[in-house]
């Protein structure tokens, strides 16, 4: 072990979690993501928030406008879902060139095959692969580089993300052995919760998404009350009554869905949501989870819309927090230039 380095035991603990600032933020987004972010704000960690920009770019091309525009609507987005920048950090990547940076480290870590493992990668390069960017094969080496050019411990995500925070994994423990340090923590993917997995409104076998072409398949943080109402009324169901216990739901994924959405949004578990559902028809209980579903969400789009009119105020909570992340990641990777050999 080199001298000197830290090990696994002295890390702080600290969460790192980002979203990629592409369309509109969706209920799978605040429900995975954003509303468990603001809970472990208050608890016992450190939090660091991006708004991974670098990565919105890797997919398609984005009109440079609408980038702009989709980071700073996110940035209102973790605020008015909670977010304190006076309790944690939040900045969009490109500010930090550390995160870059350390990147290219871990491209020279992370392995072809382990890439090519990537179900994300398949999904989003398909069956033209020859034609996808550079940047979205190497796209998971930027994420492990955005969490461990913090040191982050836990990384609270959707279950989609699973296998991105694994790779992470797989990369500090690789880069630990070949250069013989402790210096990168194993980071623990954080999956908790009724909604870590929310599938679209008109098929419950896909995940709900801000890119299905369908806008009846998902809510957007931006629907105003009769839309989401709408939608939910024409999510698709099947013909049962709601059970009354959980294993009832078994095969029935719409169903599953919808209960799962009840019980995140009223902070219960699905037991005690079937509990006082069971026997129900949908028609009864699609109008309950309507009128929840825009009691929680309608402050927060009315905040974020709020927000949105005041475009430099976001901006300058993000350079503060640029300023913040920056303290913390630059002496990292000049730890990791120091431990790889990189004279300066
Ligand atoms: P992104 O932008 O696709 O999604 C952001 C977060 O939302 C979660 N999520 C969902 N959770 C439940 N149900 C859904 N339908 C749903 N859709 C999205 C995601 O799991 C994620 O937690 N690669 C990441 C962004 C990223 C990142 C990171 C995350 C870049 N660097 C470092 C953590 C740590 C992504 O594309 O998420």
């Amino acid at each position: 072990m080199t001298e000197g380095v830290q090990t696994p035991s002295a890390f702080t603990k600290r969460v790192f979690s980002g979203i990629q600032p592409t369309g509109h933020l969706t209920l799978g987004n605040y429900l995975g993501a954003l509303k468990r972010f603001s809970e472990v704000q208050d608890q016992d960690y450190e939090t660091i928030f991006c708004i991974v920009d670098q990565h919105a770019i890797t997919a398609t091309f984005q009109d440079p406008a609408v980038l702009a525009r989709a980071t700073r609507e996110l940035a209102a987005g973790f605020i008015a879902s909670g977010i304190d920048p006076a309790k944690s950090v939040l900045f969009n990547q490109s500010q930090v060139a550390e995160h870059a940076q350390l990147a290219w480290i871990f491209n020279c870590v992370a392995r072809m095959g382990w890439m090519q493992r990537m179900t994300q990668w398949k999904d989003k390069a398909g069956k033209n692969a020859q034609n996808a960017s550079l940047g979205l094969f190497a796209y998971p080496a930027l994420m492990a580089a955005d969490i461990l050019v913090y040191h982050a411990t836990h990384v609270p995500v959707g279950e989609d993300q699973k296998q991105h925070v694994e790779l992470t994994r797989d990369i500090a423990t690789k880069f630990n052995h070949d250069y013989g340090v402790d210096f990168f923590p194993i980071a623990e993917p954080v999956i908790e919760g009724a909604a870590t997995r929310v599938m679209s409104l008109r098929d419950g076998s896909k995940k709900m998404s801000k890119s299905d072409p369908s806008d009846m398949s998902r809510i957007n943080m931006t629907d105003d009350a009769d839309t989401i109402a709408a939608k939910i009324r024409k999510a698709r169901t099947d013909p049962d009554a709601l059970p009354s216990e959980s294993k009832g739901l078994e095969e029935r994924a719409e169903a599953r869905n919808l209960v799962n959405i009840y019980a995140a949004l009223s902070d219960t578990s699905v037991d005690d949501v079937l509990a006082q559902v069971g026997g129900k028809q949908f028609s009864e209980f699609k109008p309950m989870l309507a009128e929840l579903a825009v009691a929680k969400l309608s402050p927060i789009s009315t905040e974020m819309a709020r927000l949105m009119e005041h475009p430099d105020e976001i901006d300058a909570i993000l350079r503060k927090g640029a300023d913040q992340a920056r303290a913390v990641a630059a002496p990292i990777l000049q730890r990791t230039y120091d431990i790889v050999g990189m004279v300066r």
